[in-house]
């Protein structure tokens, strides 16, 4: 079966998902994106690599860290950036997904950045410009519902092996709701992919997937279990817009027993990092303390993003 992501030759020519994507491509993406930190951080102002090249961004539903990095990074790489209004745009006088992309593609983009609340909007996008012909264009999953967010887990990767050099003798712990986290999942498949001996995922029985153990994961319903003397404590924020019903008592309840406080942390390795995707409610998944402590590597995980996401776009470009 045609993998979607990859061309004839087997390079990158959609990122979707990093569920399949093989361990050669993920490992050169975090080794290109280490050079191009020095330009994320402006020690170096920008380079040709996507001149002449149309990023359109097309974000269908929120975000902060996203899209800025993405058009950051594209414009790092000096392209020309288009951010699609969508709350503005034809979408809401019923124009598809698809006639909006062929729309786009008629004023020459040459990639399409896209978060969509609708798990599986990405592939469509890269299946129609492949029945299409137009396989010159490349697609990158920016979220697509509870599905994949592969570059939150490559940036997630590249923060990881910054702070701890090497993946092959770590535990590194997913808290809270896996069920409903695309995040979650791209980490996931980061992990096994990179040779990650214990990967465990703690939280409460309804926020996490029945079959969750056939990733190759421990699962523990408690949090003393699951942080001790772990190297990377990784948060989830409840993504309370994906829950259908009532699946926790409260967030005050929540907090009590999954929230990360100083004592929770102190079950982990002395100098285990703590980290989250954003956005983060603090006071239900995190306390404060604990977000702006010593451990915390939140921030420079936004920071890595840029250059995480300068290295896909170079890569997709052919570079
Ligand atoms: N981590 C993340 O995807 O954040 P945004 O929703 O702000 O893009």
């Amino acid at each position: 079966m045609r993998n979607p992501q990859l061309n004839k030759n087997g390079e990158l020519q959609h990122l979707l998902s990093l569920d399949g994507l093989p361990l050669s491509i993920l490992g050169a993406i975090l080794d290109i994106a280490a050079p191009f930190t020095e330009v994320a951080e402006r020690e170096v102002k920008k380079l040709p690599l996507l001149r002449g090249k149309s990023v359109f961004n097309l974000f269908f539903e929120n975000s902060t860290r996203t899209r800025t990095t993405f058009e950051i990074a594209a414009k790092r790489l000096s392209a020309d950036v288009i951010n699609l209004n969508v709350s503005t745009s034809s979408t809401k006088k019923g124009e598809t997904l698809l006639d909006t992309i062929d729309n786009l593609c008629a004023m020459q983009a040459d990639m399409f950045v896209v978060r969509h609340e609708s798990s599986g909007a990405p592939y469509l996008i890269a299946d129609h410009l492949h029945a299409t012909g137009r396989n010159h264009i490349h697609v990158i999953n920016a979220g697509d519902g509870r599905h994949a967010h592969p570059t939150q887990g490559l940036l997630d990767m590249y923060t990881i092996r910054h702070f701890k050099k090497e993946f092959h003798n770590l535990i590194v712990v997913v808290v809270g709701d896996v069920l409903h986290s695309r995040v979650a999942r791209s980490q996931l498949a980061a992990l096994t992919t990179l040779g990650v001996p214990e990967v465990r995922v703690v939280g409460p029985r309804t926020l996490l997937p029945t079959d969750v153990e056939r990733l190759g994961v421990r699962v523990c319903h408690d949090m003393n279990e699951g942080l001790r003397d772990a190297d990377v404590v990784m948060m989830l924020r409840l993504q309370n817009e994906r829950m259908n019903g009532a699946l926790l008592p409260s967030p005050q309840e929540y907090f009590k027993v999954w929230g990360l406080t100083p004592e929770k942390l102190a079950l982990a390795k002395p100098n285990a990092i703590v980290m989250h995707p954003g956005p983060m409610n603090r006071g239900v998944e995190i306390d404060s303390t604990v977000a702006d402590g010593g451990q915390a590597v939140i921030l420079p995980q936004v920071t890595f993003g840029i250059a995480v996401r300068m290295a896909v776009m170079s890569m997709l470009a052919g570079n």
